[in-house]
């Protein structure tokens, strides 16, 4: 296993993967739980937003809320003790009504908050509300110290930089001068009746009781402010801990990879520390070699003479036009695997904290598929190389 991965696996306990939309963070998030529990003594959990409905139920989440299952690791066969693993799939909705439940300074505003139908519908759909949610959850499950590391998965947001600063977002949110401004009228009877003509419009275009619902929303949310400015900043301070690292997830591709770097200078900005860049669905080492390469080449360039050799008693043609077909294909993805190498190495981060994840034929959906891309991770070795930025 890479060194730097398993220093990561070992002394972190909190590793969040995140990155662009498709690029594999929940993939290489199960894969590193997956390792992480196989290798190590820990008890391990998997956080996860959206697996796949195959990989779902390979961990044994069958269903949403928030509940932490035991996934059984015992099939692999193991020289040594290793660790547990649990896996959870986060569930906003629930998450939210927790939230409120814990901060809602009685009874009744806890109850009117969850019962206020602009609550269902900022708590089931807004999608900050997502990324803050799932950093919220992180943060309670961390504090109740059940586990040694949590590998935290994020949710596909438009901007993956967006989930950096949902809890400042949130805290700013709460203190911010449109939700004053909103709730106003329902605080000062002198504002309401300058404000009246307003709603009266508003309510006429938006129907009768929205207005009303977002104020009335909003008035019982401010009840839970200072509770809420507090967590949102030790979440902050946590994501900031040096218990925690970022594993920036991207695929060898120039988009993803761009945005990868961008998100890095993101994490710099943010004081977040970052373990590694994982670039994912890299092509195998094979398609470097110079001899494969020269041997499909040979196989493209003079197919009749390699086929003269004869071929499991097939006419000679038909063996060419395979080895030049095959040939051309090799050379082609020894293309892709070339331009991969100059891409990683425009990158300007640390060349050791870069990794390779290996692309799979198959479809990831299984606990054997996650080992499988686990346990080949391995440095991207650029160190070696110049790097045209620096
Ligand atoms: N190394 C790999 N080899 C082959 N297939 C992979 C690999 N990594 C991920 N995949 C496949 O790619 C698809 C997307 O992966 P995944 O769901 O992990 O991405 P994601 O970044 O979490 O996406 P989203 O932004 O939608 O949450 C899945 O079908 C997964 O099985
Ligand atoms: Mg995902």
């Amino acid at each position: 296993m890479d060194d730097l991965l398993s220093k990561l696996i070992t002394e972190k306990s909190i590793l969040v993967t995140a990155g662009a939309g498709g690029v594999g963070k929940t993939t290489t998030a199960a894969a590193l739980g997956l390792v992480a529990a196989l290798e190590t003594r820990r008890k391990v959990l998997i956080l996860t937003v959206d697996p796949a409905r195959r990989l779902a139920d390979a961990m044994g989440l069958a269903n949403f809320g928030n509940v932490v299952t035991r996934v059984d690791i015992s099939g692999f066969a193991h020289p040594h003790p290793h660790g547990a693993l649990y896996a959870a799939m986060l569930d906003t909705k629930a998450s939210w009504d927790d939230l409120v439940a814990r901060y809602a300074p009685n009874m009744r505003v806890r109850q009117e908050i969850l019962a206020n139908p602009i609550y269902a519908n900022i708590s089931g759909r807004f999608v900050q509300s997502h990324d803050y949610i799932a950093m919220e959850a992180l943060y309670d499950i961390y504090n109740r110290g059940e586990f040694d590391l949590i590998v935290v998965d994020t949710p596909p947001s438009r901007n993956a930089i967006d989930f950096l600063d949902a809890p400042e977002r949130m805290a700013e949110f709460f203190s911010s001068k449109l939700l004053r401004w909103i709730t106003a009228p329902y605080r000062s009877r002198l504002v309401a009746a300058a404000f009246k003509p307003f709603y009266q419009v508003a309510d006429r275009i938006l129907g009768s009781q929205f207005l009303a619902e977002v104020a009335e929303f909003f008035m019982l949310f401010q009840s839970m402010y200072e509770g809420f400015i507090e967590r949102a900043n030790s979440v902050a301070g946590v994501l900031r801990s040096p218990q925690c690292s970022f594993v920036v997830v991207a695929t060898p591709e120039y988009v993803p990879m761009r945005e990868a770097e961008f998100f890095l200078g993101a994490l710099k900005e943010r004081g977040l520390n970052l373990g590694a860049m994982i670039v994912n669905r890299s092509l195998p080492d094979y398609l470097r070699d110079p001899h494969a390469r020269r041997a499909a080449g040979s196989m493209v360039a003079e197919p009749a003479k390699l086929a003269e050799r004869g071929f499991a008693g097939a006419d000679a043609k038909v063996v060419a036009s395979v080895l030049a077909e095959v040939g051309s294909t090799f050379v082609d993805f020894a293309g892709l695997a070339a331009e991969e190498r100059s891409l990683l190495a425009t990158l300007s981060v640390e060349p050791n904290r870069v990794l390779r994840a290996p692309y799979l034929e198959t479809d990831v959906a299984d606990l054997p598929a996650l080992a499988r891309i686990g346990y080949n991770i391995k440095s991207a070795d650029i160190s070696t190389r110049g790097n045209p930025r620096k």
